[in-house]
């Protein structure tokens, strides 16, 4: 099928890095002599039919920024069939011909759903902080995440000395520890929590212990969202070693701000290669990332394969945090 109008859209949770691949997107599809059109508030937009035609210059100065300019949503009616058709129907309606959907596994989920019930391709951008989505190496957003959330951990690192404490540091990642054990490794934690990696709350307390009778004051324990309860293994702590303990949670801070110059070339790089897929006749496809090149993967694939976690990553902080 001739390629003529493309549509876009970032959708679910934002991630640092999407404004540059919205604008590579639109400025690679421009080249092409394409058209290109900005669905608003991700598959709310779609199915409200919310959208503003894109060019070179609507997408000026936007890659330093976090966020998205075309916003976003978690939609739960595109979880349905319904929320489908009408998607389906108002892409039909404006003569879609291939759509680009940057976001994490429930969006890419969605659009493969979209594409069985409109027959139009569509091509996934992996943008999520979190990492999980299987076939790229990384995702758009990630690494300025896992920077923002050690930026914090060296500032706590900071007072945890000073006042020989404990803290233990709640970082994102929903079920998944990919940003803990980056995060953890980079601040030198001498625990790191992960949902991944089976653990025993008698363990780390005898793990704090030992430490302190060896000498070490402090302690920063990395705890991934998905990995337990960090309010009740602070209290726990507390009460079983005795030791003053203190909990940070990083929260939203972590999803926002300006993106890292990696995740920036990372979203330039997969912007422009979805509308060269798109051109190329890809018609369910995500835009990874493998030992550095760009590959072209199955959608599917992406969201029904568990990507694992690299075990010799957590085995290094074991090792290095003595
Ligand atoms: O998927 C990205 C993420 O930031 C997760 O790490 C986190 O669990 C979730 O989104 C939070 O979602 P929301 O912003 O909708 O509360």
């Amino acid at each position: 099928m001739a390629m003529d109008l493309i549509g876009i859209a970032t959708t679910g949770g934002d991630a640092p890095g999407m404004n540059a691949a919205i604008r590579a997107a639109v400025r690679n599809a421009v080249s092409k002599k394409l058209r290109i059109m900005g669905f608003q508030r991700g598959y709310t937009g779609i199915m409200a039919n919310e959208f503003m035609p894109l060019d070179e210059r609507k997408v000026g100065g936007i890659i330093h920024e976090g966020g998205t300019f075309l916003k976003t949503s978690r939609a739960e009616e595109i979880r349905t069939e319904e929320g489908i058709s009408r998607a389906a129907k108002v892409l039909k309606k404006n003569n879609v011909d291939g759509l680009i959907v940057i976001g994490g596994d429930g969006s890419f989920r969605a659009a493969c759903a979209l594409h069985k019930a409109s027959d139009i391709p569509v091509i996934g951008i992996p943008a999520t902080i979190d990492n999980d989505l299987a076939g790229t190496d990384t995702s758009i957003g990630f690494d300025t995440a896992v920077n923002t959330a050690l930026d914090a951990l060296d500032k706590i690192r900071d007072t945890a000395t000073s006042h020989e404490r404990a803290f233990i540091v709640e970082v994102m990642g929903r079920n998944r520890g990919f940003i803990a054990l980056e995060v953890g490794i980079g601040a030198g934690a001498e625990i790191i929590l992960i949902p991944e990696i089976e653990f025993e709350t008698e363990q780390v307390c005898r793990r704090l212990t030992d430490n302190y009778r060896k000498g070490k004051k402090s302690a920063i324990i990395v705890m991934a969202e998905g990995a337990g309860d960090c309010m009740e293994m602070t209290e726990t702590i507390k009460e079983r070693t005795g030791f003053e303990v203190r909990l940070t949670k990083l929260g939203h801070l972590q999803r926002g701000g300006r993106p890292t110059a990696y995740s920036r070339l990372l979203a330039c790089r997969m912007g422009a290669a979805s509308i060269d897929f798109l051109l190329n006749g890809e018609r369910k496809t995500m835009t990874g990332i493998e030992g550095g090149r760009i590959v072209a993967i199955d959608l599917e694939y992406a969201t029904t394969t568990y990507k694992p976690i690299d075990e010799s990553q957590y085995n290094l902080a074991l090792t290095l945090a003595t």
